[in-house]
């Protein structure tokens, strides 16, 4: 554990520690919290070594240097994972997803971001941060040359603040070098700056990072009469001297009224951070619950000389969350069953980088399906799913990605802790999952109690548990924390367990799981395909109907979390490629359901629905047998065939219905009955060929905020606009008006077509020679004639600059001077950079007359954007240079003009699985139409229009 002292220090000087607060300014706060996620620029691969100076403070060269030219980079908008733009091969490894990054493939698992900001003069003298939510992996973060940080884990958050070093009134270069490299999962984890980035303004007295919590209390955690409210902060004063301040906590209701009000006065010396707390009361409290999330403001106010320094506000519920060991899972006082899904982060399309619509997405689609927890697995979320799940209703088990009680993992645990413990979504802290090793042995039981002891100090509200994969076991985790986390052991263990550790609570927190296929309905090994029937699966795990079964007579355990809610890539169990992703999902990667999905729904949910699986679309079984099951929450389903009643069955608990049909083309129908009346009605048709491409977004209307995307979905019809269940066409896609497609998706596990195209910059690339040298007594790298436009270097003698080692000896110094021409439509092109092979030895370059760069470029091949420097015509370069080094020195390796062409346009195409494929559609800044037109061979063209209204995009930096 860190000393007191130390942490105090280190938060007032560099805010290393921590993950992004959750917390957003007031309209009328001086603090500005403004997301950084456009315009950045990305280089796949590392061509500059360390890339970074440790030597000296101040040196970062190559892309960290302030004067690199990034310009022939690409352009990418955050958030993004380059891990998705990779092929598949099949040697690289499988439980990632088969791309081809991370071991084996050094030349596309590190990658460079760069972004280059302006500061106004008035941001002198306010506190300036860095945020990052999560960037995936290892990455060094360097601000205008400085190396400011290192940060391994791709999961958690971090920020640092630049407070000293940068420009306010310039320009400012951040550069951030990703290593993806290492796993960290045995999942697809993506690669790259994947979440959000801030950029924080605050003064000099404010409120911490994750400085405010916020929490409710009722007696014997039953939610009646008014709620015993604590709001604390934690403020931080980077000012050498001492201050006065008055915090305030104002809680404003759902409905808009102002319920409590409190306020502290407080005097907090200089450099350190000081914790605050008042408590007080909420009257008649309108709780959060999954089907009622009833949301609360806390906005806590910082002033000072009777001036607001900070105010910022945090979304909160009321609600009270806890375990009982015979009742199982209680919220607000009540049993309350978990109808959960486990999940990984990536989704069809995008990889790891889901624009926040996607995270909104994904939980509607599990909440109609009567979804009601989350289990964030194996590592703590993007704090947007828990802003969904806050805002849409859905219990979360946060999840923290290792056991450990070390400082660096208690570093992470707080960090996971103190970032999401706002959200009233939160009902469940999860320290690991499946620690194989550890998790049965002594050592395990005293880390995982050490890491609970730390969690309850920082959040005394809610359960701890551990996903355990482990039986009647007693030793090791399952000892030390709170409530007893099940993976898998469906039966008698859990039995038995439970009968000889009564007092300890249980939830099921990982169980299921069918693998299946959604379309498909026989397993196909060669393709890479299991049954969409609820038959299958893995050897330790338990298909829906058995977990369900066994968990719905036992409410003492809780409820679950079905492994999984969406397939997700990697781990493709039960085979191996050419499948690319799991089968686990109760929908596949584009949330289209598979017929599980129906199970659960008629498990889950109470409003009446019946289900019919297979498809109908079997030409030439004519006459045989089908397995023909129906799903559904009445009491009783009749099946009819082409109008013919084939019987009426009671459905039994917990269960589905089975029939055996013989084919015949034409219609399934059910018909479901509760209580002797009909409830619900599907039908499954045979379906003529395919027709026409169809589009449906899942939302008509997004705004134009730069970030906001609607999900398509796109459907192959027959004639009679029947989706046609067998259906594989290639669908083309073209996009007029401002937005853009970012990736498109199908579901098929062993699709091997791009999620994603990317622009790649292409070059064309000019020697510039005739250059001249001479050799001088002294180098005065900033004012020289000889780096001047006008000088006559006519006799001077004529120097080849191509070669691996430069002219100039030891402790020489010299000028090389050359003119060369470009034309105006050279300067038409996107990018003009010149680029200097090696230029070794104390130095400098002038274009034109101007400084481009400086000694410590000299390093490495170094690019410059001299777009805005050249003119048509006749143009010079002089570097002057001296040599304190070997032989061999000067300009080196050739110099070059690099000139960036248009890139081709991107072709989007997407073929359709079992009927479906996805679309992503991403909003410009700018309002409007936005027409998407598929296109397949001999279908009729299918399009849409998504309107783009206007939208109030989030503060953020140009
Ligand atoms: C579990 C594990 C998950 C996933 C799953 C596959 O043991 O926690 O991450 O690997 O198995 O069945």
């Amino acid at each position: 554990m860190k000393s007191g002292l130390l942490r105090l220090l280190l938060l007032a000087t560099a805010f290393t520690l921590g993950a992004a607060p959750r917390l957003s300014a007031t309209d009328d706060s001086p603090t500005q919290r403004l997301l950084m996620d456009s315009g950045w620029r990305f280089h796949l691969g590392n061509d500059w070594g360390a890339g970074y100076g440790l030597a000296k403070a101040g040196t970062g060269y190559g892309p960290a240097g302030i004067s690199y030219s990034d310009a022939s980079w690409r352009q990418v908008d955050l958030p993004h994972d380059w891990a998705i733009e990779l092929p598949f091969d099949q040697t690289a490894d499988g439980s990632h997803g088969f791309r081809a990054v991370g071991e084996g493939f050094p030349q596309n698992s590190i990658g460079w971001y760069r972004k280059t900001f302006e500061l106004p003069a008035s941001d002198s003298g306010k506190r300036i941060w860095i945020e990052f939510d999560g960037v995936y992996r290892d990455s060094t973060v360097i601000v205008n040359g400085w190396f400011v940080g290192h940060h391994e884990s791709g999961y958690s958050g971090f920020r640092y603040d630049i407070t000293d070093l940068v420009n306010c009134g310039g320009r400012n270069v951040v550069s951030v070098k990703v290593d993806a490299t290492q796993a960290e999962g045995w999942f697809y984890e993506g690669a790259g700056i994947y979440r959000h980035v801030w950029l924080v303004k605050k003064e000099s007295l404010s409120v911490a990072p994750d400085g405010v919590f916020v929490y409710t209390r009722f007696k014997d955690n039953v939610p009646k009469g008014a709620a015993e409210l604590h709001a604390e902060t934690k403020l931080l004063n980077a000012l050498p001297s001492s201050v006065d301040t008055t915090v305030t906590w104002k809680v404003i209701s759902p409905d808009g009224d102002t319920v409590a009000v409190l306020s502290q006065q407080a005097t907090i010396a200089g450099s350190t951070t000081a914790q605050l707390g008042q408590r007080g009361r909420i009257q008649s409290p309108q709780l959060w619950s999954p089907e009622n999330p009833r949301l609360y403001t806390l906005v806590t106010t910082v002033l000072t000389g009777g001036k607001t320094v900070d105010s910022v506000t945090t979304s909160f519920g009321i609600r009270t969350v806890g375990f009982d060991a015979n009742r199982g899972f209680m919220l607000n006082g009540e049993p309350y069953q978990l109808k959960g899904t486990s999940n990984h982060q990536d989704s069809a399309g995008v990889g790891s980088a889901l624009p926040d619509a996607i995270q909104y997405y994904r939980v509607s689609r599990l909440k109609e399906m009567g979804c009601n927890a989350y289990r964030t697995t194996h590592n703590p979320p993007t704090p947007e799913l828990l802003d969904a799940c806050d805002k849409l209703g859905m219990l979360v088990m946060d999840e923290n990605r290792q056991l450990g009680s070390d400082e660096h993992h208690e570093e992470l645990l707080e960090e996971l802790v103190e970032r999401d413990r706002n959200h009233p979504s939160v009902a469940i802290w999860s320290i690991g999952n499946e620690e194989f090793e550890v998790e049965r042995t002594i050592t395990g039981q005293r880390v995982a109690s050490t890491m609970q002891a730390f969690l309850k100090r920082i959040d005394p509200t809610r359960p701890v548990t551990c996903n355990a994969d482990l039986g009647n076991n007693w030793t090791g985790v399952d000892a030390a924390v709170e409530v007893r986390g099940w993976s898998y052991h469906v039966g008698q263990a859990m039995d038995d367990y439970h009968r000889d550790h009564p007092l300890q609570p249980n939830v099921g927190s990982e169980q299921g799981s069918t693998v299946s296929t959604r379309g498909i309905y026989a397993n196909d090994p060669v393709r890479g395909y299991v049954s969409a029937y609820d038959d299958n699966a893995p050897a330790w795990a338990q298909t829906a109907e058995t977990w369900v079964s066994f968990f719905g007579t036992r409410p003492w355990l809780s409820g679950g979390f079905v492994w999984t809610g969406f397939d997700y890539r990697g781990e493709p169990t039960p085979y191996g490629w050419p499948c690319i992703n799991s089968h686990f999902g109760i929908m596949d990667t584009c949330g289209f359901p598979k017929d599980n999905f129906y199970y659960y729904q008629s498990q889950w949910t109470d409003k009446p629905m019946v289900h019919i699986l297979p498809h109908w679309n079997w030409a030439g079984r004519e006459g045989q047998d089908m397995d023909v099951r129906t799903q559904s929450n009445a009491e009783e389903v009749e099946l009819s065939l082409n109008g013919r009643s084939l019987g009426r069955k009671p459905m039994q608990r917990f269960s589905e219905i089975k029939w055996t049909v013989p084919y015949e083309a034409g219609v399934l129908h059910a018909r479901a009955y509760s209580a002797g009346r009909l409830v619900a009605e599907a039908n499954v048709e045979t379906t003529g060929a395919p027709s026409a491409v169809r589009l449906s977004p899942d939302r008509a209307v997004i705004n134009a905020d730069g970030q906001d995307v609607a999900l398509v979905t796109v459907l192959i019809a027959d004639s009679k606009g029947r989706v046609v269940p067998t259906a594989g066409n290639k669908v083309s896609f073209q996009i007029e008006g401002p937005g853009k497609i970012i990736g498109v998706g199908n579901g098929d596990p062993s699709s091997h077509e791009p999620d994603t195209l990317v622009s790649i910059p292409m070059f064309r690339t000019v020697a510039i020679d005739g250059w001249r040298w001479k050799r001088v007594k002294d180098v005065n790298p900033e004012n020289m004639p000889e780096e001047g436009v006008a000088f006559d270097d006519s006799s001077w003698d004529p120097t080849d600059v191509s070669g691996d080692l430069g002219s100039l000896g030891l402790n020489e110094r010299a000028v090389y001077r050359t003119r060369f021409t470009v034309s105006a439509s050279d300067l038409d092109s996107a990018a003009v950079e010149i680029v200097f092979g090696k230029v070794a030895g104390g130095t400098a370059m002038y274009v034109n007359g101007q400084k481009i760069g400086g000694s410590i470029d000299a390093r490495s091949a170094m690019a410059y954007d001299v777009k805005a420097l050249l003119h048509a015509g006749e143009n010079v370069i002089a570097v002057p240079t001296a040599n304190y080094g070997p032989e061999g020195s000067g300009l080196s390796r050739g110099v070059s003009l690099r000139l960036q062409q248009a890139p081709a346009p991107l072709s989007w195409s997407r073929s359709a699985f079992n009927g479906l494929a996805q679309v992503i559609v991403q909003a410009s800044r700018e309002p409007g139409s936005i027409k998407v037109v598929a296109t397949a061979d001999g279908l009729d063209a299918g399009s849409i229009v998504i309107k783009s209204q206007p939208a109030v995009a989030r503060p953020s930096v140009p």
